[in-house]
């Protein structure tokens, strides 16, 4: 594996009830390599096998061909250190209630660290440590039941799991989904800044194309369980037809650059964000055109 590469997946496949009547192929031979620190976002339509993709990260699911690699921890259909790749990889599930599983919330989130070692007042350091970073106050929440959170706090909790064993990648499958609007932008505040400061490598599944700027760098394409495209933001948010078709929608502000640059307005470089549009406009305006 080159130097710098923090994830490398080989021909990976995957098949759901493999020899049974109702066997579905979710991956059909998935090339993809992460550089260490990248930020890295995964999208495509319902069923296009990212969750089954993910899954493979940290060993939830085995390649049924092909081969996992994180880190120097490499998993193919057999063989691999499971406990190590689980220990480099935190995971927030779709589905964060099936992760949560402990009776209280410091219980749960000192699962991970206690399973590869930590124990004592370290362990509590890290739980801690673990609910200040995702904005779960460790004195109102540490004796909460799991069962009694909303969804929103669940989704936190969750996260809070995946990052008390400090990995080195953060995957997380539609990590904004169900929170409001601040707590999801402060999750996204709080992803960039972890990212940049932790030298965290960061997968992300996202319906919400207008979350990913400033997070990710470049986007995966996945469709039928295979990659159909890779690129910059700037690059794949620029084929919006393509886009179109993989049921991806890019953000109304990168359309209507587009629009205004075919109408023959100056727009020298397509929006991705509001404040992009803004400075854009403005210029525009500036220019009396
Ligand atoms: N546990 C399972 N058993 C059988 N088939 C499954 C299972 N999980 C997923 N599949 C099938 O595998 C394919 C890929 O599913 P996957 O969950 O990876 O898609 P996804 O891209 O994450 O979709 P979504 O955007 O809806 O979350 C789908 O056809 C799905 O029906
Ligand atoms: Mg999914």
């Amino acid at each position: 594996m080159g130097a710098g590469t923090m994830i490398e997946i080989i021909g990976l496949e995957h098949v759901y009830m493999r020899g049974t009547p109702f066997q579905t192929r979710a991956l059909n031979g998935v090339d993809l390599r992460v550089r260490a620190g990248e930020g890295l976002a995964l999208a495509g339509a319902t069923g296009s096998g990212k969750t089954t993709l993910l899954l493979h990260l940290n060993g939830l699911l085995r390649p049924h061909a092909g081969s996992v690699r994180v880190g120097g921890t490499r998993v193919g259909e057999r063989g691999g250190d499971l406990l190590e790749l689980r220990r480099r990889v935190g995971v927030l599930f779709q589905f964060p209630e099936q992760q949560l599983f402990e009776e209280t919330l410091a219980e749960d989130v000192a699962y991970g660290p206690r399973n590869f070692g930590v124990r004592g007042i370290e362990l509590t350091e890290r739980v801690e440590e673990a609910l200040l970073k995702v904005g779960l106050d460790p004195v109102l929440y540490r004796q909460r039941s799991v069962h009694e959170l909303s969804g929103g706090e669940k989704r936190l909790a969750a996260l809070a799991g995946a990052l008390a064993s400090r990995p080195e990648v953060l995957v997380l499958d539609e990590p904004t989904a169900g929170l409001d609007g601040r707590a999801r932008r402060a999750l996204l505040g709080k992803l960039a800044r972890w990212r940049a400061e932790d030298a965290l490598t960061l997968v992300i599944v996202s319906h919400h194309l207008e979350e990913l700027p400033g997070l990710v760098d470049r986007l995966v394409v996945l469709a039928q369980g295979r990659v159909v495209g890779e690129g910059p933001l700037e690059e794949l948010f620029g084929r919006e037809e393509w886009m179109s078709e993989h049921r991806l929608e890019v953000p109304p502000v990168t359309r209507l650059a587009a629009r205004l640059r075919r109408a023959g307005r100056p727009v020298d470089r397509l929006w991705l964000t509001v404040e992009q549009a803004e400075q854009g406009l403005s210029r525009m305006l500036q220019g009396g055109r």
